[in-house]
C-alpha cells in the first residue's frame, strides 16, 4: 500500500471579509496518485491547493503532510509540496532563465557547484537549456510555464500541484507541458492538477475530485464521475459525450 502524503481532517477557511472559501473538507492523498481537481470558477480549487503547502492555514481542522502538522512545519511542508501557479509572470524573480531556476536552491544556501549541476540538469530535461541566458520575461507562454515547472522541480518535491497548467497554451505548448507532467508522475511524483480542461488530462488521472461552493462534492474514479461533470459546471470530454469513452490528448 502506498503511504499517505497528505491527510486532511475537517478543514474550514473563512477569508477576512467573511467569505467562506473552504467548508469542512476531509481527504487523504497517497503517494503516486494523479488527481484532477475540477469545479467551476470560484468553487474553491486554488484556495484548497494553497492550504496543502501552507500558503493559507485553516481556521479549524488539520492538515498533515508526511505525518507532520503543516502549521508547525511550514519549511518542511514546502520542500515536500510544490505549487506551479497559474500566472507564471507573477513568480519571476531571476534576471535569466538559469537564475530563475537557481533561486530556490540559493535560498537554501546550497553550494554553487551543486546548484550549477542541478539547474543544468533540470533545464536540459525540460528542453530549456538553450534559453538559459535569456530574460524570463522574453519567453513564450509555454516556455514560461515550463520555467515555472523547472523552478519547482529543482527542489524535488514529492507532490506537485499545478493550478490551471494548460490555460493560454496552444496545442504544442499543451503537449509539452502535458508530457512533462506525465513523466513526473511516472518517475514517482504525486500530481494534483486544478483545471477546467478535464479533456486534456482525463486519460492520465487516477482520481477526480470535484469542488462546489468550497466543498468536495465528488471524489473517485474518473470513469465513474465523467458523466456527472456538467452538473458541476465542468465540460465533459467530447468523446465521452459521444459515447466513445475517453481518449488521450493529441
Ligand atoms: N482573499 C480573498 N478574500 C475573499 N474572498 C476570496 C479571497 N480569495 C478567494 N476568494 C473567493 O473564494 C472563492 C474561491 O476562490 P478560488 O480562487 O479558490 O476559486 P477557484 O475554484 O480556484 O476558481 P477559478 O476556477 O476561477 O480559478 C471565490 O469566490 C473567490 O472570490
Ligand atoms: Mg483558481
Amino acid at each position: 500500500m502506498p503511504k499517505n502524503i497528505i491527510d486532511i481532517k475537517s478543514i474550514c477557511h473563512t477569508f477576512s471579509d467573511g467569505y467562506v472559501g473552504i467548508q469542512n473538507i476531509s481527504v487523504s492523498i497517497s503517494q503516486g496518485e494523479f488527481i484532477i481537481l475540477a469545479g467551476k470558477n470560484g468553487s474553491g480549487k486554488t484556495t484548497f491547493l494553497r492550504h496543502l503547502n501552507g500558503l493559507l492555514l485553516p481556521d479549524s481542522g488539520q492538515i498533515i503532510v508526511n505525518g507532520h502538522d503543516v502549521s508547525k512545519h511550514l519549511i518542511q511542508t514546502r520542500k515536500t509540496v510544490g505549487m506551479v501557479f497559474q500566472d507564471a509572470d507573477t513568480q519571476i524573480v531571476g534576471d535569466t532563465v538559469f537564475d530563475e531556476v537557481a533561486f530556490g536552491l540559493e535560498n537554501l544556501k546550497v553550494k554553487r557547484q551543486k546548484i550549477n549541476e542541478k539547474v543544468s540538469l533540470i533545464l536540459k530535461d525540460l528542453n530549456l537549456f538553450h534559453l538559459k541566458n535569456r530574460s524570463p520575461f522574453t519567453l513564450s507562454g509555454g516556455e514560461k510555464r515550463k520555467l515555472a515547472i523547472a523552478g519547482i522541480l529543482v527542489m524535488n518535491p514529492e507532490l506537485i500541484m499545478f493550478d490551471e497548467p494548460f490555460s493560454n497554451l496552444d496545442h504544442p505548448g499543451t503537449i509539452q507541458v502535458l508530457s512533462t507532467i506525465i513523466d513526473l508522475n511516472r518517475s514517482g511524483h504525486t500530481i494534483i492538477i486544478a483545471t477546467h480542461d478535464v479533456e486534456t488530462i482525463i486519460c492520465e488521472a487516477t482520481r477526480i475530485i470535484i469542488m462546489k461552493d468550497g466543498r468536495i462534492k465528488e471524489d473517485g474514479n474518473p470513469l465513474d464521475i465523467i458523466n456527472r461533470l456538467e452538473s458541476y459546471g465542468v465540460r465533459e470530454p467530447c468523446s465521452s459525450k459521444l459515447g466513445l469513452g475517453i481518449k488521450p490528448y493529441g
